[in-house]
């Protein structure tokens, strides 16, 4: 029993102060449950309302993607600056120590490998129970508008959205392009507005040079750009720097973060770029200030 001899008789009830409310700070999230918020705000910095998100998931149909080959020695070490690792349970439960506590969005469709006839003839390939067991942030589904199997995918998503709001999980939805789509910002302005529709909860998208900020303003809930085939680092960032300026709630980046030259490097300065507003010539020099102090 607590001693009651030293209960304060005079109790701060503030009762000229409404309790606060707060709004949540991730476009289009408002309405969600509890549980998936705060999942989200460990995805996303609340403080920049951004995320710099790793993507190491290529091997669910590359296998092992240059780069990949050792993601305990080259891929771990870059987590630290990584606001989350997004990753196949495979690799989560055989290398990712469980004591790492970054978030960890887990690739959720498979089926396919990078030689199939078809890409897109993916199904959902982890249980809601598994994803509830390793603890997953959120679960990402590739979703593949206008290609063979586009209704499969998309029912894919819409399944694993039902499944992840019953456990306040978030999904990912992750806008593919098949090999014969044209990468414009009229076709992802589709694709992710689909995908939102249909409750993705956040959607990851290709960045287009032409009208991107319009793909941005036209989804309802926050986009990430995908990065894509590896470039120079000055490319990489000002990419990344003109995704977030034109709306982008962060970036989803892979191989131009683990094919650079100098990987913790270059992820400190997409970081820079994307939490810090810096211009994409400042976060290359930080890049090479921390290349050659490595
Ligand atoms: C692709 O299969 C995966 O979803 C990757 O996560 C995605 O392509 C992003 O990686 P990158 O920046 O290398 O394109």
């Amino acid at each position: 029993m607590p001693d009651m001899d030293d209960v304060k008789q005079s109790k701060q009830y503030h009762t000229d102060i409404p309790q606060k409310a707060e709004q949540f700070f991730l476009k289009g999230s408002d309405s969600l449950e509890w549980g998936m918020k705060n999942r989200l705000a460990r995805i996303f910095n609340a403080k920049s309302g951004r995320t710099v998100m790793l993507a190491v998931d290529h091997g669910y149909f590359q296998g092992p993607t240059t780069g990949l080959e050792r993601i305990d020695l080259d891929i771990l070490p870059l987590v630290p600056y990584a606001d989350t690792l997004m990753l196949t349970r495979g690799v989560l439960r055989s290398i990712v120590p469980p004591s790492m506590t970054t978030p960890m969005v887990v690739r959720a469709s498979g089926g396919i490998s990078m030689i199939s006839k078809e890409l897109s003839n993916e199904e959902i390939a982890v249980d809601i129970e598994d994803a509830i067991r390793m603890n997953a942030c959120a679960l990402a589904i590739q979703v593949y508008i206008g290609a063979e199997y586009e209704k499969q995918s998309i029912l894919n998503m819409t399944r694993m959205v039902d499944m992840g709001t019953r456990y306040g999980i978030p999904v990912l939805a992750v806008t593919a392009v098949g090999r014969d789509m044209v990468r414009d910002a009229r076709y992802f302005r589709l694709a992710t507005r689909i995908c939102a529709e249909l409750g993705a909860h956040y959607v990851k998208t290709y960045y287009v040079a032409e009208e991107f900020e319009t793909v941005c303003a036209s989804c309802p809930v926050p986009i990430v750009m995908a990065g894509g085939k590896k470039l120079p680092e000055l490319d990489a960032l000002t990419m990344a720097y003109n995704a977030v300026q034109q709306g982008a709630s962060g970036v989803d980046m892979g191989r131009n973060i683990f094919q650079s030259e100098a990987p913790v490097a270059m992820i400190q300065a997409v970081g820079a770029v994307v939490h810090s507003n810096e211009t994409p010539e400042k976060a290359l020099d930080l890049y090479n200030t921390l290349k050659n102090e490595s």
